[in-house]
């Protein structure tokens, strides 16, 4: 019998790709989403799995029960939505995760895949950073990151095991596409302004893993034995996928035909840097392959916005930006004051 998958935010950028991938793989997938994103489609899904449409803040028993594992991807995803207002990031990446993870354990799931971030570490000046790095999370999403792994640490036991997947900067073709994470931004400029502006100095560091590679070690920690991730955090990726902006935008701009490259540093730009080490990573799972790296996921994205017929209006659109389309929904009336749909 196949073993049943709860993916919370199934309907994001991770979880259509992921939710698909399990199925595929051979996990009954049921995926859980208040369905922010569900009208943000770049490219058609890529396969549906069944689902239940709700907030995670609003979560019984009954949503966990019979299931194996949980992968948790649901959350205000991203530093500028964690500054929108404190408390919905502190309310749904917090509050929510540490109650489903009490639900999840009552029930009896065996495992917890936690979908964490290496952007914990902060902007840090350490060469590289280890699981073992001290923790310096600079924002409200990055905070929201670190006490959700904090209190799943204390929930572990033998029969409830969380696991802590610190992902870098992830892009690639997903059908609810952002255009909000670095290399997927990059290419998109460079595809519908035919340039490219680096506004750093193009040396911070970022650890970029492709989508579907996300899927596959998503997998990998689903049927991993649980002696070998039980309770312990993993930078998720490869040291070979640690890039400087720079070669991030110049990568984007050979890709893009007769696309330029511009470098304008300003004050105050964006210079938030991480090199992670994925060391442990490597020595858990060793004959795990990363299929993708930045000049194959870059050629994807370019094809996929050619095939499109992406144009800047598109590019820019609310649709692509997890910032903007919140907003959108807000001044709209469709979400309230406590960021839940006012109808249906
Ligand atoms: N994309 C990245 O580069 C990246 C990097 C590191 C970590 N992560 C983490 O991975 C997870 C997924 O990221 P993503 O890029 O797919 O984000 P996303 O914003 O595309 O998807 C998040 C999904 O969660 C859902 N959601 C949000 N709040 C909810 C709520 N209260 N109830 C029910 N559903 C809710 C949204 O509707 C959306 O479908 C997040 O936890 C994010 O912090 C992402």
């Amino acid at each position: 019998m196949s073993k049943r998958v709860l993916i919370t935010g199934h309907n994001g950028y991770i979880g259509s790709v992921v939710s698909p991938h399990l199925a595929a793989a051979g996990y009954e997938v049921i995926g859980l989403d208040t369905g922010f994103f569900g009208e943000c489609s770049l490219v058609p899904d890529l396969g549906l799995v069944g689902t239940i449409k709700k907030d995670i803040r609003d979560l019984t028993p009954a949503d966990v029960a019979g299931v194996y594992a949980v992968i948790h991807l649901a959350a205000l995803s991203n530093d500028p939505i964690g500054n929108l207002n404190d408390g919905w990031t502190e309310e749904i990446n917090f509050k929510a995760t540490v109650k489903l993870a009490e639900l999840a354990k009552a029930a009896g799931v065996d495992r917890f895949l936690f979908s964490s971030s290496c952007i914990m570490y902060g902007a840090s000046n350490a060469e590289v950073v280890t699981e073992e790095s001290p923790l310096d999370p600079k924002t409200e999403y990055a905070r929201s990151k670190v006490k959700a792994e904090r209190a799943l640490y204390e929930l572990a036991d033998e029969r409830f095991s969380p696991v802590y997947i610190r992902n870098g900067t992830i892009y690639g073709v997903s059908p609810r596409m952002r255009f909000d994470t670095v290399l997927n931004d990059l290419v998109g400029r460079a595809t519908t302004t035919g340039k490219v502006v680096v506004y750093s100095d193009g040396k911070p560091w970022r650890p970029v893993m492709h989508v579907q590679d996300v899927a596959r070690y998503f997998q990998l920690f689903l049927d991993a034995p649980k002696g070998k991730i039980h309770n312990q955090a993993f930078n998720s990726g490869a040291n070979d996928l640690n890039h400087q902006i720079i070669e991030l935008a110049q990568i984007a701009v050979a890709t893009v035909p007769g696309a330029q490259l511009e470098m304008q540093p300003q004050p105050g730009a964006d210079q938030r840097t991480y090199k992670a080490d994925f060391g442990k990573f490597a020595r858990t799972f060793p004959d795990f392959k990363f299929k993708w790296n930045v000049r194959t996921g870059a050629a994807e994205l370019y094809a996929t916005y050619k095939k499109a017929g992406l144009t800047l209006a598109d590019f820019t659109d609310k649709k692509f930006t997890r910032l903007k389309w919140l907003h959108y929904l807000l001044d709209s009336g469709r979400l309230d004051g406590s960021l839940r749909w006012k109808t249906n």
